[in-house]
């Protein structure tokens, strides 16, 4: 692939004594733009980014909130050359991606397939708990639920020597409770199918045990019948098995979770978890989900948008609610730990990562992985109306600290018309304090009855909250231009600040 040039602008500035640029250098360090409702968020500043970054080449990751955005994301490819570039995952279409056959095949042995799918999945759910109650912090809970994942899932292996979404809610929703007289019942191979997944719990636990034993059988049977009275007999013969058949250590704790940790667990904090986990599941395998992302061969993978692909996940949160988000926040964090691993010196095309509505998208990885995308050249846009937005996204005790320091990472902050205060007064903030001219005359009455004239400098927010409240939102009454503000983390833009009132109209065509 050929070098990327990251000094190819996007937006431009040109003031009294400073032209500028704004290039593909600062796109990959991340921008958000926040508005109120109908401040042109997405049809200023969105447009014109996404068109600018289409006409660039990158490849990328659209999640959406609204249904209309598949329309409006096939009109910018439409316009830039890009239609063969997007591929869209939605019900009833042709693509589908494997989410679990994916994850377990990713790096091979370098990373145990359990701990990859236990992340994935608790990421996941751990969001949407967030989002839906602003529970979060409460690390008993979240300890139980990672520890609930990591046996299912072990399980499933020890028995199935796979996972699926199927197979871990029938483990789930049959774990015996305190005080189940039946927990040491057998069973029996000629069991109907029914009965297999009613009991999915013990079936799972009884296949686990058989393949165990199968193993520690073969292991046996390399031996001649004196060595394996004398194998049998030595004091190490533990660790001997278990050096020789990992599989019983593993069987031995997941056994122990269960029995001694889990199921004892009173019946309030047990639902909890069970539900929090199950309820992911019960999503998953529905209709049309299951056929999307659990039942077909993957006909897309994240690593498409390096090669130049735009995918595009056609679930709205608007539409489909809370699985619409899990499915998506699930991509999204798959997608972003394929691009971090990606080799940038082999490939060096910048990728966008774009969220209208961004806030329904956050996970607890987001800050980290923001920290490290411009040097794996993602370049995320983030749209969202206000910071409470965020607060309530990111709950839990610390939002404060984690919002501002989140989007620390979107070096790039576009500020549209906005009548939320806490916004208002960040971005005010943000932009800082210049040095007025204050006019204010000084008139001195002495003696010789002489007057002064004082010239002084008063330091004052450079704009004040109040700016942005009035700033222009699009449509025919303003000649379909839309106003906002421009941040710059560091380096000045225009006037030698670090600041820029900008006009995105609602007509760009490249
Ligand atoms: N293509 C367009 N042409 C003219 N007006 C538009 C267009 N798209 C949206 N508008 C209007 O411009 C304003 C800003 O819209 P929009 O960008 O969708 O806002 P936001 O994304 O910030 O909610 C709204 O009043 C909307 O009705
Ligand atoms: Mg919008």
């Amino acid at each position: 692939m050929k070098p990327y040039d990251l000094n190819t602008p996007i937006l431009e500035f040109a003031s009294r004594n400073q032209n500028s640029v704004w290039t593909v250098r600062q796109a990959v360090e991340g921008v958000q733009i926040f508005g109120g409702i109908g401040s042109g968020k997405t049809s200023g500043s969105g447009r014109k980014l996404a068109l600018k970054y289409l006409i660039a080449g990158f490849g990328g990751l659209v999640l959406t909130a609204k249904p209309d955005e598949k329309r409006l994301w096939k009109e910018y490819c439409s316009l830039t050359g890009r239609s063969a570039d997007l591929l869209v995952i939605e019900p009833g279409g042709r693509h589908s991606f494997d989410f679990l056959n994916y994850i377990s095949s990713r790096d091979g042995a370098a990373n145990p397939i359990t701990d990859n799918i236990v992340d994935v999945l608790k990421t996941v759910i751990r969001a949407s708990q967030t989002i839906s109650s602003g529970k979060s912090d409460d690390a008993f809970w979240e300890t139980a639920l990672d520890m609930l994942i990591f046996n299912v899932i072990d399980l499933c292996q020890l028995a199935y020597g796979k996972v699926s979404f199927q197979l871990m809610y029938e483990i789930v929703l049959s774990i015996p409770k305190t005080g189940d007289d039946n927990q040491e019942e057998t069973i029996l191979p000629d069991q109907s199918l029914s009965e297999q997944i009613f009991n999915g719990y013990r079936v799972a636990l009884e296949k686990a045990k058989n393949n165990v034993l199968e193993q520690i059988n073969q292991w046996k049977s390399s031996f001649s019948a004196e060595e394996v009275d004398m194998i049998w007999e030595r004091p190490d013969f533990d660790s001997l098995l278990t050096t020789a058949v990992p599989d019983v250590r593993l069987y031995g704790f997941v056994e122990q979770f269960f029995n001694d940790t889990f199921i004892p667990l009173s019946e309030k904090t047990r639902s909890i978890i069970d539900f929090s986990f199950t309820g992911f599941l019960f999503r998953m395998l529905r209709e049309p989900i299951h056929s999307m992302f659990c039942s077909r061969e993957s006909t897309v993978t994240p690593e498409d948008s390096l090669t130049g692909k735009i995918i595009l996940l056609n679930l709205p949160v608007k539409t489909y609610q809370k699985i619409g988000r899990d499915c998506q926040i699930m991509f999204k964090y798959i997608w972003q730990q394929a691009m971090e691993k990606r080799n940038i010196v082999e490939n060096e095309l910048p990728v966008f990562l774009w969220a209208d509505e961004a806030q329904s998208f956050l996970h607890e990885h987001d800050a980290d992985f923001q920290a490290t995308a411009r040097s794996s050249r993602i370049a995320t846009v983030y749209i969202s109306q206000n910071l409470p937005n965020y607060h309530a996204c990111m709950g839990g005790e610390k939002s404060e600290y984690k919002v501002k320091s989140f989007l620390g990472t979107l070096a790039t902050k576009i500020f549209h018309a906005n009548a939320d205060i806490d916004t208002n007064r960040y971005a005010s903030e943000l932009i800082g304090d210049t040095y007025f001219e204050d006019q204010s005359e000084s008139v001195t009455i002495s003696k010789d009855f002489s007057q002064t004239r004082g010239k002084s400098f008063k330091l004052e927010r450079a704009v004040r909250p109040e700016a942005f409240v009035s700033l222009r939102t699009g449509g025919p009454a303003n000649n379909f231009g839309t106003e906002a503000y421009l941040h710059r983390q560091g380096d000045t833009i225009a006037n030698g600040q670090n600041y820029a009132k900008m006009n995105f109209s609602q007509l760009y065509n490249p």
